[in-house]
């Protein structure tokens, strides 16, 4: 059960329709996507679109209205049928979504073709996405176009403006319960981390480790996982996006695991880098320990004002010093960050936003391609990590095919930050300790 309730959605519409002076906004739900023939994927909700209204289902549309007179909220949803309720289940319908969502009005889907070119008629700025294709919006545009044909109509629309961005910015500040939430799923997650630690041993197969994390989540209520898990037995973990899963796990290598749930929508995202047979080589110890240091540091730097592009240079000087204290590159740190050596080693950022999407849109700079500050209620993912490819002949054999990355979802607060997930072990003792505690 969500803990966002009708007030909270109310009131995000009402900011966004502040932010604008008239016209009138069109947000479309997620179209159901086909796997493969007569099977689709699970039911993902558009993230904006769940934002300013809180339902689930598809084949929906929530239209605002903005005038100097009045504003108003019209969803458009797909009444109750009965085939469908036998087939798919049951739909909430008209009279049900009027009653539970505070909007204004309720239509029945079908009606929108012939009720948008009333509600368009005399305002002059549409917003949608821009890249939203959907029939709906073809069909917005069509009715602005007829009413710009049509006599007597006084006021067209003559701007289309992105309504995306509006609502990512909003998105930027977590409310109290959005944070509860994005909790809840940390939770599950680090159940499901601590889980793997405790039953990972040579010869298993990483796909095994990936199940017993999804029985974690979904037996715990997860609705969905917040994107494919990674995985990565020894040298897989160099490569980033390493979601194959299908390796066995060797004695003496680590496992790096990039994985996490929603809960009701809401993203987390962690990883941890754990010996397979839960005991850290000493060549493993030491990178491990010198990439827990430089999250740490970026971690505690993190507080209102500090911006975004800093965080990101700090991390990578920290990293590039690791990469030179290793003996992996050689020379002058700040030489060597201009070459951008260190991204042979350590090539991504060290983090994002995180919330509704795991990857959440939220805008990194202002309007004058800033970086943003941070402010009290934004969520970030702080996630170095350093990667040596078994091929390597340019490093000491020692720390060939050791793949190393710590993630953490970070809440900047108004004193400094709070670290969300410091509940799932993370040094050297605590990890080794964790996969000795073996549970059935
Ligand atoms: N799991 C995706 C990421 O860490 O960005
Ligand atoms: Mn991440
Ligand atoms: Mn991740």
């Amino acid at each position: 059960m969500s803990l966002m309730n009708e007030i909270h959605y109310e009131s995000r519409r009402q900011k966004l329709l502040s932010s604008v002076e008239e016209g009138v906004i069109i947000l479309t739900s997620a179209s159901p996507q086909t796997r493969s023939n007569d099977t689709e994927y699970p039911y993902r909700q558009n993230s904006n679109f769940y934002y300013m209204c809180g339902f689930k289902e598809d084949n929906a549309l929530l239209v605002l209205v903005k005038s100097k007179e009045f504003s108003k909220s019209i969803l458009f949803v797909e009444p109750y049928n009965e085939e469908h309720a036998l087939w798919n289940g049951s739909r909430l319908g008209v009279e049900k979504a009027l009653a539970s969502y505070n909007v204004d009005e309720v239509y029945d889907i079908h009606t929108y073709s012939l009720l948008i070119k009333e509600i368009l008629r005399d305002h002059i700025a549409l917003y949608i996405d821009l890249f939203d294709d959907s029939l709906w919006i073809l069909q917005a545009k069509k009715c602005a176009k007829e009413l710009h044909e049509t006599r007597g109509v006084k006021r067209h629309i003559r701007t289309i403006y992105d309504v995306t961005h509006l609502i990512r910015t909003l998105r930027l500040i977590k409310s109290h319960e959005e944070i509860l939430e994005i909790k809840k799923a940390i939770e599950l997650t680090a159940k499901a981390h601590h889980k793997a630690m405790q039953i990972s041993k040579a010869g298993m197969h990483e796909y095994e480790l990936q199940a017993h994390m999804s029985y974690v989540f979904q037996s715990n209520g997860a609705q969905a996982e917040s994107y494919e898990a990674i995985v990565a037995g020894g040298n897989n973990a160099n490569t980033l996006h390493y979601i194959n899963n299908r390796d066995v796990l060797r004695d003496g290598d680590l496992v790096l695991i990039d994985a996490a749930c929603e809960w009701e929508l809401y993203a987390s995202d962690i990883t941890r880098t754990f010996p397979v047979n839960g005991k850290f080589s000493e060549a493993q110890r030491e990178v491990y320990e010198k990439v827990l240091d430089v999250q740490l540091r970026v971690i505690e730097a993190m507080k209102p004002g500090v911006k975004r592009d800093w965080l990101q240079h700090y991390s990578e000087e920290l990293l590039c010093q690791v990469l030179i204290d290793l003996g992996i590159l050689s020379g002058d740190c700040k030489i060597l960050m201009e070459s951008k050596a260190h991204k042979k080693y350590a090539p991504h950022g060290i983090g994002h936003w995180m919330g509704l999407d795991v990857h959440d849109p939220c805008p990194y700079v202002d309007d004058e391609g800033e970086s943003l500050s941070f402010v009290s209620g934004m969520v970030m993912t702080i996630e170095p990590g350093i990667y040596i490819r078994a091929d390597d002949e340019t490093v000491d054999e020692k720390y060939r095919g050791i793949g190393i990355r710590i993630e953490d979802d970070i809440l900047i607060t108004e004193m400094g930050y709070e670290n969300l997930s410091t509940a799932i072990v993370k040094s050297v003792a605590e990890i080794e300790a964790m996969c000795r505690s073996y549970v059935l």
